[in-house]
Parts: C-alpha cells; structure tokens; sequence
C-alpha cells in the first residue's frame, strides 16, 4: 500500500473515530466488533490461513551482485521469472545487516508497546497519510483493518515531518535513518537488475525515476480472537514501483493472490520480501503486474511488519515503456505520477482498484 505521501494534501474524508486495535483488544480480549468483521466472499477462511509452504521464489542478491557485469546469468534468469510468474520474491544475501534489521525490528516493538498516550503524539492528523493512525478510512461504514500503523516519509527531505519521527524509544528514527539509507541502495540495485531482466539499459528506472520517494510503514498486528473473520490488512496493490518488507519471523501473515488463491509468504530468517508495485506493471506494459496481496491476523501471536515504498518522483510523467510494448496493444496512458501517487491516497484499499486510473478504456495497437 503506497506511497503514503503525495505532492498536495489530498481533500481526504475521513470514515468517523477509529479506535486503536491493541487497546482495544486489552479491554475486551475476546471481542470483534462488527466493524472489522468482513463480509464472507473476503474472509480468511481457516483452512487458507493454514496453507502449508508456497514455492514463492527466492533470490540470492549476492549471486545477482557478483555477476553484475554479465549480461545473463541463472540468477538473473530467476529474478525474471520471479518477476513474471510471481510479482512477489524474497531476497538473502541482501547486504543489509542483521543488526540493523534487528534493531529495527526491536525498536519498532517497543514503539507499538508504548502506553497509547505516548503513541499519540505523533498522530496521524485528519487529511494526512503520516504518523500513528489509520489511513485509508473514508467512510463509517467501511470495514476496518485490525492493525495499528506508524507511517513516515523519508526521502525526499520535503516529504518529512519531523514532528512525526518518535523520540521514543530512544534510537528509533537513528536507526530508521540508517536502515532507509540501506534498503534505498537495495530498492536501487534491485532496479538495476530488473531493468536487465527486460533488457533494458541497467540505469533505466533509476534514471527515470529522478530522486525518488521513499516511505515507511510499519505494521503492528495484535493478536485477534477470529482471525477467519477479520483481515489484518485490506487486500491490495502497492502503489509503489517497489517494495521491500521485513516480517517478523514469529508467525505467517502476509499472503498473495496466485491464481485466484492466498498464498501464504513464510518467513525466513533475515531475508526480505520484495513485491512490485503498480509503477512496474504500468511501466512494463503488464509484462510485470503489481500482485495484489493482504495480511491475516493470527489468534495467538502478534505480527510486525516494516514496510518501505519505493516509487519515482512526483514530477516524473510515466508510462509503458516503448521497447516493452513492442507490438502488444498498449494498456496503460502516460500520467504523472505525482498525480496517481493522489488518487491511491484518496481511495479505500481495493485489491487492483486503484490501477484502473492507468488503464487505458481501449488499448491502443502499436
Ligand atoms: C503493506 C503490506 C503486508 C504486511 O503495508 O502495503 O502489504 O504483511 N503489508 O504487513
Ligand atoms: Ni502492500
């Protein structure tokens, strides 16, 4: 789900209170209030919650790294079919230290179990997208997400919001500074790559994208008495042109829709999960689609997610890439991603809804 951040504060209406999840659920342990429970064609049915392993594909980073200078290798090769066939991959051998991974995983904990006062000091105030709250609420109807959330943009600079960088636990936003320098090398390797994988000049997304805009979410989900009823996070697409998540490796909650079934990720110890987000299916003319995914809660175990968007410049104006349209009808206009950046702010998280602003009402032969 990203960006959090757009260029103009969106006229953004907002669904009513809502209340934060873990207090909730200290003061009535076994309670789910009608408002999170979903309708029943988007409940976690039990049996999915339990799937066993999934064949998401795995990518040595350090494989793709070492033979930068080839023009194919089989890693390489992996990463195209992980692209193609998955949108969704995770990576070992990133680079990123597991210090620095395990702080921020720590850190971020203490944060979510700081007294609600303490929280709500960096709220996430009506019409923005930034701090502690609940984005995404537009109506008092919709069905909320059972989770808690810290969203904070990072790069680049005018994005930020000091005032919403917590200073406490002490540490934290050092720590987050550090770790948004690392995974943005990553997110711009990864590109590179990608951009290979396509046959494309290595430098093209990097290029293109300008000095791009990083956001950060991180995502607390409580334990909850029925998770087969609730969702811990509405299904969607990332706005981004890249994601990358660390999931703490306690429980399994993330899940993909593969052919029309939830698959869940399962973690692995310090790797990291990538997806694309919508920048790359637009760009690549579908050849790569922005796969849409949700997360489960789960009756025993609390989840934490940290959640880095990486997407272009709001002034960059994009659209299917020429050489990857080759012949193919043309799905997608040309829209400034400032602009789109707008509308996926704007809108309630809805599987690929927010795509359909891309998407052309007839393609265009070329
Ligand atoms: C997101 C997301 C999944 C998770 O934040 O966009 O998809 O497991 N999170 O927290
Ligand atoms: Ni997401």
């Amino acid at each position: 789900m990203a960006p959090l951040l757009c260029p103009k504060t969106p006229e953004i209406k907002i669904g009513g209170h809502v209340q934060d999840v873990q207090e909730l659920r200290r003061a009535q342990p076994t309670y789910v209030p009608e408002r999170y429970v979903r309708d029943p064609d988007e409940r976690p049915a039990r049996s999915n919650i339990l799937l066993p392993s999934s064949g998401v594909p795995v990518i040595d980073m350090s494989k793709l790294e070492r033979s930068a200078n080839s023009r194919w290798t089989d890693e390489l090769g992996k990463l195209a079919a992980a692209c193609e066939e998955w949108g969704f991959f995770q990576v070992v051998n990133h680079g990123i230290e597991e210090w620095l991974m395990e702080s921020m995983e720590e850190l971020t904990r203490d944060f979510f179990m700081l007294p609600l006062e303490e929280k709500e000091k960096y709220p996430m105030a009506p019409g923005t997208i930034q701090g502690y709250g609940h984005a995404f609420v537009f109506s008092e109807d919709q069905k909320l997400d059972w989770c808690n959330m810290l969203a904070l943009g990072v790069q680049p600079a005018f994005i930020r919001n000091p005032r919403l960088w917590p200073t406490t636990p002490a540490h934290f936003s050092e720590t987050l500074e550090i770790y948004s320098v690392r995974i943005r090398e990553l997110c711009q390797k990864l590109l590179v790559h990608i951009a290979k994988t396509l046959g494309l000049a290595p430098s093209t997304f990097n290029d293109m994208f300008a000095e791009a805009v990083q956001a950060v979410r991180m995502n607390y989900y409580p334990q909850c008495p029925r998770p087969d009823l609730v969702l811990g996070l509405s299904s969607h697409s990332d706005g981004s042109a890249l994601t990358v998540l660390q999931q703490d490796t306690g429980c399994i909650g993330l899940q993909i829709l593969k052919d029309d079934a939830w698959i869940p990720i399962h973690p692995i110890p310090n790797a990291l999960v990538i997806n694309l987000g919508d920048t790359l299916e637009v760009l690549t003319n579908g050849k790569y689609k922005s796969v849409e995914h949700r997360a489960v809660t789960n009756e025993v175990r609390d989840r934490l997610s940290i959640v880095t968007f990486y997407a272009p410049s709001y002034e960059v104006e994009l659209g299917p890439i020429p050489e990857l349209v080759n012949n193919q009808p043309c799905k997608y206009k040309r829209y400034n991603h400032g602009e789109y950046s707008r509308h996926y702010v704007t809108n309630k998280l809805q599987g690929k809804k927010t795509l359909e602003f891309a998407k052309l009402q007839s393609p265009i032969s070329t």
